[in-house]
């Protein structure tokens, strides 16, 4: 059996962390070392760079501030935690990796895709997940799904989420072999069992 990286990407709402922690509990259950984190965060000083990133008072926050300081949580817990637990025969779950950075900085804040995914690699020193799985569905749906109280990035416009769900799709159809899309809008349970079968016949191929 082998172990590999996993990430889940989409647009808040979309569901990925439901599913995240759904994909970790079936791992655990037949006995596969799985370890699930979140990004920006699952390390002391991610977590603090995330709460600067979320917070709503930092609506004036220039868009390379916000490139630079995902990139600096993701340095971390690559560095930290990721390629450790990967050294050492565990399955990692990442509730978001940089193709969020391309999707959300890259496009949707202008930055330019490509231009985000070649910094990326300073951050994660070239570390590029097995199997990515994009939840993908309709904004209005992801939105539906969203608490009332929302962070700086879950306040933006319907049409940010727009560019930031076309900005997936554009990186998915860049790395197909990679990538998994997934109809978001199905049942969590068929979700669960798609993205399930997929990963244990990775991990036993
Ligand atoms: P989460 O709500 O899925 O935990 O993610 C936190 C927010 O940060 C979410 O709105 C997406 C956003 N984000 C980016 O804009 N760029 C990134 O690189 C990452 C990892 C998250």
């Amino acid at each position: 059996m082998k172990n590999l990286l996993i990430t889940f990407e989409g647009i808040d709402g979309c569901g990925k962390s439901t599913q995240a922690v759904h994909l970790r509990n079936r791992l655990e259950s037949m006995g596969i070392p799985v370890l699930l984190l979140r990004e920006p965060g699952g390390t002391v000083i991610g977590e603090k760079i995330r709460s600067i990133l979320l917070d709503r008072d930092h609506g004036e926050m220039a868009p390379a501030t916000e490139l630079f300081l995902y990139l600096a949580a993701r340095a971390q817990i690559t560095a930290e935690r990721i390629v450790p637990a990967l050294k050492s025969g565990t399955t990692v779950i990442l509730d978001r990796f940089f193709d969020s950075t391309a999707a959300y900085q890259g496009y949707a804040r202008g930055l330019g895709l490509d231009t985000v995914l070649e910094m990326n690699i300073v951050a994660t020193g070239g570390v590029i997940p097995d199997q990515t799985f994009l939840f993908d569905c309709e904004v209005p749906l992801a939105r539906s799904r969203l608490s009332s109280v929302t962070d700086r990035l879950e306040s933006e416009s319907d049409e940010f989420f727009e560019r930031v769900r076309e900005g997936f799709l554009r990186v998915s159809r860049q790395y197909p072999s990679r990538f998994f899309v997934l109809d978001a809008s199905l049942s969590p349970e068929v979700l669960s069992d798609r993205v399930y079968s997929a990963v244990v016949s990775r991990l036993f191929s």
